[in-house]
């Protein structure tokens, strides 16, 4: 029942039946449940970017645990010990990383119809008026049905601060319309301008290719001391405040030792932090972009012990580690990627996690190969939504 909160007494109609179960959907509230508040949003319930606005934040991070607890027990059919949630330092305002369909709107919930937004509260209003300023430059909008139109997305970054961002326009053509330094003008904060090149039909953001059309492609982002160039392609936690916090759970996690190797690497933010405990690091990233950043990131920060190797984790070469760290997309790191781990003998392995189900799905394969789950700690990266953030150690 999209949109009910626990102890909630409703009106609803049954739209689906199946043999287990039925949807359904609310046509009155009767009686709130205790934990259901009044979500600030207008366009929640119809907007697919929030799920959870009608729920006290208390609650938010109370159910999280119990998602948490349950895919551990319902896919891996394990009991774990999972600690109490991490709140996110601001539940509202957290996200420094936007992707905004035609610079519009969101997705409503399960289509492409946009739901258009002037501002959106779980992001930082620095990229609220970002997507403001792109709009108003009345490029031709994109439509996926004929695949003619130029502007797709509208991708922007800010960092922490808040004072410095960059966008990415995501482009259906070679060429796009010189109007990038009017676009830094009336946001002063725009360090630089990209275009990407994405012709290709179908549901991926970005294309291959990117094109600097004015300022620099990246954001200087400062975690816990350790700073990073983060290009607008390249994965970020978005909520950078809570990512302070993730590689600090993360690194407690991996402990020291003689060698570690970091699977999924992103820009470098966990194989960067591990760096002063370990005598090497190996850090393995599919993005080319990301691997740049990484690579930039290390010598800004006077890292020399990390090495960073371009390509799939599917594909590394077999290497021993006395901790794995593995940080996988929500897809998960499967059984393929769980075997070669096994392989490495690791002392201990760190999975963060973003999806629980997945997490649970590997933890199985992980047991199975001798590595068993000891902890889960939770951390709220997303407030306001249903995802859930999680750091698990197995050891052997
Ligand atoms: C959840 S992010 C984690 C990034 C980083 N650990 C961090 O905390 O910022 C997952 C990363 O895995 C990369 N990735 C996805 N599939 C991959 C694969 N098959 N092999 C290597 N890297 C992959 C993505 O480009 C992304 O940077």
């Amino acid at each position: 029942m999209p949109g009910a909160a626990p102890g909630d007494r409703l009106e609803i109609e049954v739209v689906e039946r199946k043999k287990n179960y039925a949807r359904g959907r609310i046509i009155d509230v009767l009686a709130p449940g205790p934990e259901r508040v009044a979500p600030p949003c207008p366009v929640f319930g119809r907007c697919g970017g929030c799920q959870w606005q009608h729920l006290s934040y208390r609650a938010q991070l109370r159910w999280k645990r119990e998602i948490v607890r349950d895919a551990f027990r319902r896919v891996a059919h394990m009991d774990v010990d999972v600690a109490e949630v991490v709140p996110s330092p601001n539940p509202w305002r957290y996200r420094h990383k936007t992707a905004v369909p035609l610079g519009r709107g969101f997705y409503a919930h399960g289509s492409h119809a946009i739901v258009p937004f002037e501002e959106c509260l779980i992001q930082h209003p620095l990229l609220d008026r970002v997507v403001v300023a792109v709009r108003a430059l009345e490029l031709p909008l994109y439509d996926e049905r004929s695949h003619t139109g130029l502007l797709r997305h509208v991708v922007a970054r800010c960092n922490l601060k808040g004072d410095q961002a960059v966008v990415a326009l995501v482009v259906n053509g070679d060429t796009v319309p010189d109007r990038a330094r009017s676009l830094m003008q009336a946001v002063p904060e725009l360090r630089g301008v990209v275009a990407n090149i994405n012709t290709r039909p179908g549901n991926v953001i970005l294309g291959d290719r990117s094109v600097t059309l004015a300022g620099e492609d990246a954001i200087t982002e400062e975690v816990d001391g350790l700073v990073f160039e983060v290009s607008v392609e390249s994965f970020f936690q978005v909520n950078p405040a809570a990512a302070a916090t993730l590689h600090g759970m993360a690194a407690e996690v991996a402990g020291s030792g003689a060698s570690a190797l970091d699977l999924y690497a992103g820009v470098g933010s966990i194989a960067l932090r591990l760096a002063p405990e370990f005598e090497h690091v190996t850090a393995v990233e599919i993005s080319a972009a990301a691997c740049r950043d990484a690579e930039r990131n290390a010598a800004l920060n006077g890292i020399s012990n990390v090495r960073f190797i371009p390509g799939r984790v599917e594909d590394m070469p077999a290497q021993r580690a006395d901790v794995v760290v593995l940080d996988p997309p929500r897809k998960g790191a499967g059984p393929e990627v769980v075997a070669s781990v096994a392989r490495m003998r690791p002392t201990r392995v760190v999975y963060v996690s973003c999806d629980p189900a997945t997490l649970a799905r590997d933890a199985r394969s992980l047991a199975e190969a001798g590595l068993q789950p000891r902890t889960a700690a939770p951390l709220d990266m997303f407030p306001q939504t249903a995802h859930v953030e999680c750091v698990a150690q197995f050891t052997r």
